[in-house]
Formats: C-alpha cells, sequence, structure tokens
C-alpha cells in the first residue's frame, strides 16, 4: 500500500501506521487526515491484520496539530465542514474500529494530533512528548472532538485547565491525569507499543470488537451503553472463539484464537 504522507507496515498481524511529514512534525494537512482514514479502513478490511499502531515518522513529534497553513483562510462554513469530516473521521473509522488502535505518541501531540490520540484506544507516550490543546492561542477552538474527549480521559476541570491556557503537558504529567496509559523512553516506544499489541492479540478479536463498541456506547448520546453491553455479550456465545477460550480454561491449556 503506498501513500504520500504514510508509511504502511504489517508484520505480526500489527499495522504500523506512521504519518511520515516530519519537516512539517507531522501536522495533519486534510490529504494525510483523508489517508490516515484510508489506511484504516484497509486494515479493518484485511485479515491478516488484527491490531493497528499509529505513530509519527522522527524523533520530534507524533503531530503538532491541524495544518495550521490549511485553514489560515477559511471561511465559516470551511471551518464547520473541516470540523465535521474531522469528526467523522475521529469516531467512526478511529474510535469506532474493530480492531484495536494503539497511538505510540513519540514527541508533540498538540490540536489535532492529540486529538486522533485521544480518538485511540490505548495511549502510549515516549518521556519525551508534550501534549496540549493550543488552539484558542490561534483564536479557535478543539475541532476534532478535543472539548469532549479531553474532560471523558481528564475530567472537567483538568481539561477547561489544558483548553483554556493552552499549555503543554509532559509525559508524567499525562500519565498522572490519566491522558496516556503508559509512559516509556524514547528508544523503546515501538517496542513497548508492539509487547502490549502481543498481549491483545492472545486475547479473542470478536470479544475484542464487542467490548470496543460496548465501551463507546457509554459515551454515545440517547444510547443505552448497557444494553449495548447485554446484546454484545449474547453475541459472544455463538462464537467459535468463545468455545474455544472457555473449552481451553477447561481442559487447563491456552486459547488459540489465531
Ligand atoms: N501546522 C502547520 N505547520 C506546522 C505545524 C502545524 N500545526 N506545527 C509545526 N509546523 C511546521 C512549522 O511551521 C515549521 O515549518 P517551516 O520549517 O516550514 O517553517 C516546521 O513545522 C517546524 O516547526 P517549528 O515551529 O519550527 O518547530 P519548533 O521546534 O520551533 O516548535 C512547536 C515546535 C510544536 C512548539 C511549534 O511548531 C508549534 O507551536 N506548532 C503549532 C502547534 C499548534 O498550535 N497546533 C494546533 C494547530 S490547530
Amino acid at each position: 500500500m503506498s501513500y504520500n504522507n504514510l508509511t504502511y507496515e504489517i508484520e505480526n498481524r500489527i499495522n504500523i501506521i506512521s504519518i511520515n511529514r516530519p519537516e512539517k512534525l507531522n501536522a495533519l494537512n486534510i490529504e494525510t487526515f483523508s489517508e490516515i482514514d484510508h489506511a484504516i479502513k484497509s486494515s479493518v478490511a484485511n485479515n491478516e491484520v488484527r491490531i493497528i499502531i499509529i505513530t509519527g515518522v522522527g524523533e520530534k513529534a507524533f503531530v503538532a496539530g491541524a495544518d495550521i497553513n490549511e485553514f489560515v483562510n477559511f471561511t465559516m462554513e470551511q471551518g464547520s465542514e473541516l470540523s465535521e469530516s474531522g469528526h467523522k473521521i475521529l469516531s467512526e473509522t478511529i474510535e469506532g474500529c474493530p480492531k484495536p488502535i494503539i497511538a505510540a505518541i513519540n514527541g508533540y501531540a498538540l490540536g489535532g494530533g492529540l486529538e486522533l490520540a485521544m480518538a485511540c484506544h490505548i495511549r502510549v507516550a515516549s518521556e519525551n512528548s508534550k501534549m496540549g490543546l493550543p488552539e484558542v492561542s490561534l483564536g479557535v477552538i478543539p475541532g476534532y472532538g478535543g472539548t469532549q474527549r479531553l474532560p471523558q480521559l481528564v475530567g472537567k476541570g483538568r481539561a477547561l485547565d489544558m483548553i483554556l491556557t493552552a499549555k503543554m503537558i509532559d509525559a508524567d504529567e499525562a500519565l498522572a491525569y490519566g491522558l496516556i496509559n503508559y509512559k516509556t523512553d524514547q528508544t523503546e516506544l515501538m517496542d513497548f507499543a508492539k509487547n502490549l499489541s502481543k498481549k491483545i492479540l492472545a486475547n479473542s478479536s470478536n470479544a475484542i470488537k464487542n467490548a470496543i463498541k460496548s465501551v463507546n456506547a457509554n459515551f454515545e448520546k440517547g444510547v443505552d451503553g448497557f444494553n449495548v453491553e447485554i446484546n454484545e455479550f449474547g453475541k459472544c456465545f455463538e462464537t467459535k472463539e468463545f468455545k474455544e477460550g472457555t473449552s481451553a480454561f477447561l481442559n487447563k491449556r491456552k486459547p488459540d484464537f489465531n
């Protein structure tokens, strides 16, 4: 698969998508965003892939935000359209992805970059990472779901503090806030993310898909997450993976979900 702004590799059932505009600190222009959308959809359709890692090329940035050059002259309508299309990709393609997506944050994750990471299911960050939603310093607000997902992850008080001051926090603070799940040395980031992937790969991909759907339901307006869980729980009982997982347990062996 070839993209202008991404590298795309598959190894041991893990798809690694690296945003590749290091000279612009991997800023998300519209083309890059649509390539991410396409790459993830391809991975969902590819049976060889069971888990996705998103990272940034270079040692400095995961993604330093939406590409400011692109929207500098936008009208109100164009601004709303940009936000709407970003929301669709982050909510439907990434957060709603039936295969787990890990953000391996390798440096600056600012604005749209942090919003991208927050839409992923798990976040690992290297110790040099800096995270923030600095949009108000540019006269805009976070437009790819940041005003909603940051409070979900860190609480309203901390989210408003970060958004209104436009400050950046480091990996230690992000870990203490619950914004990231793990912090690692920069040189170990990808190995850490791959080891985490291996732990997930040992589990039933069908059950994982149902678990992601159920957890996401908690945050969907007008949806009763408990009912979604009841349905998704029931569906598991019809699967080969449930038979394998339970019979492996009863026969005192490890399950084989591959
Ligand atoms: N959009 C477009 N270009 C960006 C960018 C963004 N969000 N973030 C960085 N770049 C570009 C810079 O313009 C520069 O390009 P140039 O060399 O052609 O001038 C290049 O990436 C390197 O960035 P630079 O600012 O020189 O690096 P730095 O180490 O001095 O500063 C940051 C790093 C992250 C602090 C700084 O780039 C920054 O504040 N970026 C914008 C962050 C932001 O507001 N994001 C939210 C956008 S909605």
